[in-house]
């Protein structure tokens, strides 16, 4: 018999040979669509999509089916998904009745550059500004969060990789890429079956476990850990989503997480958390985050994305989880608050923490914000941080950075501005142009220095030079300027890696 969201193998065989068949793509949806109907759709409205899916072929009645959870005809299902119907409706990933078939989960088109993949998830709620429902056990699509986390992995070829509670499988469907061996879990039965259901339907081999944080890898490392785990920080009020809640009081999530990496890297592994975290009300939400790294002796790279207050946490996650327009809303908001106050919480942090085995005497940790817009993948400025960290000991102060033969990253453009007709620019400023797209401003030394650093020369040996140039002490010049290469260093300017 098959269980729920398991069909047999040659059932998903056949699937996924009639989904490639209609071509059901993230492209080919998108020229469905067209851009305005598609953002609508991004937007959780499906007006725009269902006029443009009405030739009632196969790739519009995918996306009826799936993407906008409409009824469509039998005989259309049966066009686009030939004798499966029936099968799909025994693995309750559809229903049929009488002239109907409707999807109870939803497959989604998801790719990058080089892949197209589908990942099984639950329908979205509250289409068309509907009110939002979602039970317990809801898996969630592709977010935000999802997509910033996979972002921000770094992506070098590995032997093995974890992605701790997997959901819909997204994240194990970009680690299968370059890991040789990827382990999921989650603790949610229905993630379970979602995300071994993505692993089959894309020919992917995830090694998927039940089991909370660390418990079903006990004993085991990884080259890299990627997660994106519940950390909604909320009351607890006996309500509990799980894709957003684990139960642990506060932040404690994420805090046991990093606690427990160390144990699980392998030399030189990393372990890639997006989470959120408590600013105490009466403390530094930086302290707070060194406190729990610094007993892992991993290296740490923590990046706060976003400051969020309070009152605008509750409304965030009452909305998503329905809340907002029933009956009790206040009362719940206000029961928030007087929750968050009771904890002495003050704000919100949302981000990133990065950790490396490093085995290093002293770790290097650098927590900063940074809540400026990326472009592209992140996961190339964590390699170029640890590198940093790596070459120069930047933090650490264990080798002088100005014996480094850095290099000026190359995505890194040069701004001058000035008075027009000036002989010389009043401002010079770099910025990166990929990832973080960090910014700063630059003297006449700097400019200088990033002018000939191309590998060849150390650092040092570029500011000697500089100071003959501009009639200076090169030692003066030498131990002004050490904690501006460190820090350039630190925030990618100046780099011993390429972004490709
Ligand atoms: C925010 S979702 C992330 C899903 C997916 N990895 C992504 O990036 O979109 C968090 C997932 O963690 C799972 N989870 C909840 N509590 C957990 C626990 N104690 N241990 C492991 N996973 C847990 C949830 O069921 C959910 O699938």
């Amino acid at each position: 018999m098959t269980s729920p969201l398991a069909p047999d193998a040659q059932v998903i065989d056949r699937l996924r040979d009639a989904l490639t068949a209609a071509s059901f793509t993230v492209d080919a949806v998108f020229a469905v669509l067209g851009p305005d109907a598609h953002a609508a759709l991004g937007r959780n409205e499906t007006v725009p999509a269902r006029r443009a899916t009405a030739s009632g072929d196969p790739l519009a009645t995918l996306v009826r089916l799936f993407q906008l959870g409409d009824p469509v005809a039998r005989v259309a299902a049966d066009r686009a998904l030939p004798g499966l119907v029936d099968e799909l409706a025994a693995a309750e990933i559809l229903t049929a009745s009488g002239d109907e078939v409707r999807a109870l989960v939803d497959i989604r088109p998801y790719g990058d550059e080089q892949h197209d993949w589908w990942v099984v998830c639950d329908l979205t709620p509250g289409l068309d500004a509907g009110p939002v429902h979602v039970d317990g056990t809801h898996v969630l699509g592709i977010s935000e969060a999802s997509s910033s986390l996979a972002r921000l992995t770094v992506r070098p070829p590995v032997a093995s990789a974890l992605d701790l509670g997997t959901g819909c499988g997204v994240q194990a469907l970009h680690l299968a890429d370059h890991a040789s061996r990827v382990v999921a879990t989650d603790v949610n039965p229905r993630a379970l079956a979602m995300a071994r259901l993505t692993g089959a339907l894309n020919g992917v081999a995830i090694d998927v476990r039940d089991g909370s944080l660390y418990e079903p890898v006990a004993g085991e490392r990884f080259d890299l850990i990627a997660t994106n785990p519940p950390f909604v920080v909320s009351p607890p009020d006996g309500e509990r989503l799980v894709y957003r809640e684990t139960g642990f009081a506060g932040d404690d999530v994420v805090r046991r997480i990093v606690a427990g990496a160390r144990g699980h890297l392998t030399p030189g592994g990393w372990c890639q958390v997006l989470g959120a975290w408590i600013h105490p009300a009466d403390g530094s939400w930086q302290d707070r985050l060194a406190a729990w790294i610094e007993p892992t002796g991993l290296d740490a790279w923590v990046v706060q994305r976003e400051e969020v207050d309070l009152a605008a946490y509750a409304e965030m996650w009452l909305a998503d989880a329905g809340h907002r327009g029933r009956p009790g809303y206040t009362e719940r908001y206000d029961a928030w608050l007087s929750w968050f106050a009771s904890e002495g919480i003050g704000a919100m942090g949302f981000g990133w923490i990065s950790l490396r085995n490093a085995e290093r005497s002293t770790p290097a940790v650098r927590i900063e914000s940074f809540e400026g817009p990326v472009a592209g993948p992140v996961g190339p400025d964590a390699l170029a941080w640890a590198a940093a960290v790596d070459a120069g000991q930047v933090q650490a102060g264990e080798r002088d950075v100005l014996d480094v033969r850095w290099q000026v990253a190359d995505d890194l453009v040069q701004h001058a501005w000035g008075p027009v007709g000036a002989a010389d620019p009043a401002v010079v400023t770099i910025r990166l142009q990929e990832g973080l797209r960090r910014e700063r401003q630059v003297d006449t030394v700097e400019a200088g220095l990033l002018s000939v650093c191309d590998g060849d020369l150390t650092a040092g040996q570029a500011l000697d030079a500089l100071a003959v140039l501009l009639e200076t002490d090169g030692d003066d010049l030498r131990d002004r300027y050490r904690d501006t290469v460190a820090e350039m260093a630190a925030e990618g300017f100046l780099t011993v890696t390429t972004r490709s």
